[in-house]
């Protein structure tokens, strides 16, 4: 049982979205984790789901209006609203996310939102189009700038036949995500908190990259040969989920494009998983535009020729077999040579010659800046969990440099996430 989440009373919103259905196996997580659940319905909710079925797997009445005489005499609003330690609305709704940004309060649950000091938590749902027009992706920067945290959407295929970003995350994920979110929570933290100094917040955590879009690749590409074999190497992802972590919870909106690796997704982010290198680039273009992009993942330079169709057998001689690989995209390099590039950090693995590479490999790229691993240094690199790195970046004169020694990747990542904040600033 998640210990986060047990005692927890969470209010649960549900607006108006097709996942709406899915709220109700959400309600019985929450349940089932030991979480006091109240439900409040919006009315175009009750189009998807009826407040009987969510009164009878929470077992407590189902709110749905503000000008309720009744329900107000048992819990009035404002009781309700500081009632909860969490207020978690799934799905919501591009409506209901342009609502809340803009501090509206004519329905029970807007008012309620304003009105907590609750953490405020959000799992969007909606068309692809509509998630991705400007407005609504403003409206997600302006609700995550008064202290929200969006959890997805996913992408996929969605209820009305398109395919893409909009997806409401899956009951358990989201249950999950919430679990870690709670976890890496010294105290609650509302909007009522942020919006009030920026004193008061910094005593309380520090979230300067509130606001911003961060996308981040991690772990190996693995580029077929056959349906059996691929070319790949030995990133475990275990450097970029740090940085991922660390700008997730610095307040940023992270996209982590992963190759394939066995790690948890940290908190708070959206993740995409890939295989090969161009599926790579495709989901990093998916996610952009963004304000930092971090090209960490170790992907490989080249993919075969031709993939086989078949498993590649031996000959009956004893011959060589010969491979044609053909040049691999460059992911970091097309990010930085957008007209809407992003503040563009690369990594470089390197095996001799540290500085001479990294140098070249940033001025190449059109880089902001890299950090470089001298990967022959035991207990760094690939699959550690430590890691030892040195920044360069462009000066006035010539190529400044920092060196950072020998520690865990999370400590690292820590570090690397103040000096890009410093210059996102
Ligand atoms: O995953 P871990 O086990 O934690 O290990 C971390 C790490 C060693 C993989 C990581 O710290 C690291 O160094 N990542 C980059 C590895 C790499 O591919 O380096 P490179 O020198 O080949 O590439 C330079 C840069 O170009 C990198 O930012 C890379 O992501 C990018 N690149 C490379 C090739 C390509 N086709 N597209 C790219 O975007």
């Amino acid at each position: 049982m998640s210990t986060s989440l047990f005692g927890k009373r969470v209010l649960l919103g549900i607006s108006a979205g097709i996942a709406a259905y899915k709220s109700a196996h959400l309600a019985r997580l929450l349940k089932k984790t030991g979480c006091e659940v109240r439900v409040v319905l919006t009315e175009g909710a009750q189009a998807f789901i009826t407040p009987l079925t969510l009164q009878a797997l929470t077992g407590e009445p189902v709110r749905t209006s503000l000008l309720d005489p009744e329900a107000e005499a048992g819990m009035g609003h404002i009781e309700l609203a500081k009632w909860a330690d969490v207020v978690l609305i799934a799905p919501a709704t591009a409506d209901l996310m342009a609502r809340l940004a803009h501090g509206h309060a004519d329905d029970l649950l807007t008012t309620l939102c304003l009105a907590t000091e609750a953490r405020c938590i959000m799992a969007p749902a909606m068309n692809q189009a509509m998630w991705r027009h400007p407005a609504t992706l403003a409206n997600a920067e302006r609700l995550e700038s008064f202290g929200w945290t969006l959890l997805g959407p996913d992408a996929g295929d969605q209820a009305c036949g398109d395919v893409g970003p909009g997806r409401m995350l899956e009951p358990e994920d989201i249950h999950a995500r919430l679990a870690a979110t709670l976890a890496s929570l010294s105290k609650p933290l509302s909007h009522v908190d942020r919006g009030r100094s920026s004193v008061a917040r910094e005593s309380i955590d520090n979230r300067d990259l509130a606001g911003k879009r961060v996308v981040i690749t991690a772990g190996p590409t693995r580029e077929a040969l056959d349906p059996v074999r691929y070319l790949s190497n030995h990133s475990s992802g275990k450097m970029g989920y740090a940085l991922a972590a660390a700008c997730a919870a610095r307040g940023a909106r992270v996209t982590l494009v992963s190759g394939p690796v066995s790690l948890e997704t940290p908190a708070a982010v959206e993740r995409i998983d890939v295989v090969s290198a161009e599926e790579m680039l495709d989901a990093v273009e998916s996610a952009l535009p963004c304000d930092c992009f971090i090209g960490c993942a170790a992907v490989a330079d080249y993919r075969s020729a031709e993939v086989s169709p078949q498993k590649l057998k031996k000959g009956n001689d004893d011959a060589d077999l010969t491979l044609r690989l053909t040049r691999n995209p460059d992911i970091v390099a097309t990010v930085a040579a957008r007209a809407d590039r992003p503040f563009t950090v690369g990594f470089a693995a390197e095996t001799q010659s540290l500085e001479a590479h990294a140098a070249d490999k940033l001025a190449r790229k059109r880089l902001d800046m890299i950090v470089a691993n001298d990967v022959t240094l035991a207990g760094a690199g690939f699959g550690s969990d430590d890691n030892a790195v040195t920044l360069f970046w462009p000066g006035e004169a010539a190529t400044q440099r920092e060196s950072l020694s020998l520690q865990s990747k999370q400590a690292l990542a820590e570090i690397l996430v103040d000096r890009i904040a410093a210059r996102l600033a």
